[in-house]
């Protein structure tokens, strides 16, 4: 496999990321790096072995890679893990990327208040700490920089049973516009990724639920839904969203802010 990537960003530039330890967080953390970034990967302790093992890929690149642990609720620890992202790795934070999110699944009538507010917490409060705290320390800098989201095809057309995870992609896509309208002047542009149905972790806990709901077997709703929606025939993988990121944190996306763009191989239309 080849690991040369077509955009390269200026060394010493810093990346970081939230919710790195697996899945779409993982390859957008690699992708980056690949891209010539320095990367901070930033997620929960019980994700410290995963993170490492991250941190082991990036460094096979020729890069630097530190771990930082900090739950995207808590926007004073969000702060903390940014500050010793810049003490470790230099005052030069280019690209954020706010990725840490979770899915749950239940009937909205089944829905209790700490259920939604877990993921409102986490999908959105967390994303705005993530950002604006990143934010602040580009403008400090100021050099300009990428903030980049996670929004879903859930921040277009939510999906029953996921009712408060599609309002708080709806919401991503909200703040995204809003965000890139006050952050322009300082040379910052804020987008947003919007992938379909990726196979990382999220999607086997996703489909596990829905299997309890339907009545089928576990493997059964991913796959339904993989045959019927995805026009372009296979299950899109964590770097297929990577490649949107890289490209969005590239020059070549110099002209695009305040979007959340779709990379689902037609499973939205
Ligand atoms: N998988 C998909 O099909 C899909 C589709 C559209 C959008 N997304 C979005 O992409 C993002 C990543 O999804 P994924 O499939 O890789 O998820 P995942 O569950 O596989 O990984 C999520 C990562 O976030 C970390 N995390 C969880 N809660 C956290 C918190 N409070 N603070 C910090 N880190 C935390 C986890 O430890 C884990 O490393 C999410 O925001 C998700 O909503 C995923």
């Amino acid at each position: 496999m080849s690991y040369a990537s077509p955009v390269k960003a200026a060394l010493g530039r810093i990346a970081f990321v939230t919710g790195a330890g697996q899945g779409i967080g993982r390859a957008i953390a690699c992708r980056l790096a690949r891209d010539g970034y320095d990367v901070s990967i930033a997620d929960i302790p019980p994700a410290k072995a995963k993170v490492d093992d991250v941190i082991k890929e990036i460094e096979s690149y020729g890069r630097k890679a530190i771990g930082v642990y900090a739950d995207v609720k808590d926007a004073k620890q969000i702060h903390s893990a940014i500050e010793e992202t810049v003490d470790r790795l230099g005052p030069r934070l280019f690209v954020s990327v706010a990725n840490a999110g979770v899915t749950q699944v239940k009937p909205l009538l089944e829905c209790t208040p700490e259920f939604i507010e877990n993921e409102v917490r986490i999908n959105i409060l967390g994303l705005m700490n993530t950002h604006i705290t990143a934010a602040k320390q580009m403008v400090k800098q100021g050099l300009g920089g990428r903030i980049i989201g996670a929004g879903s095809i859930a921040s277009y057309r939510t999906a029953v049973n996921l009712s408060p995870y599609g309002a708080t992609k709806f919401a991503v896509r909200g703040f995204t516009e809003a965000a890139a309208k006050e952050w322009a002047q300082y040379g910052i542009r804020v987008n947003a990724y919007g992938p379909g149905i990726v196979d990382t972790p999220m999607w086997d806990h996703i489909d596990r639920e829905l299997a309890k709901i339907e009545g089928i077997s576990v493997g059964e709703a991913k796959a339904k839904r993989v045959k019927n929606d995805i026009l372009l025939g296979r299950i899109q993988e964590p770097e297929d969203v990577a490649k949107l990121v890289s490209f969005l944190a590239s020059d070549e996306a110099e002209y695009i802010t305040g979007q959340t763009i779709k990379t689902c191989g037609g499973a939205s239309l």
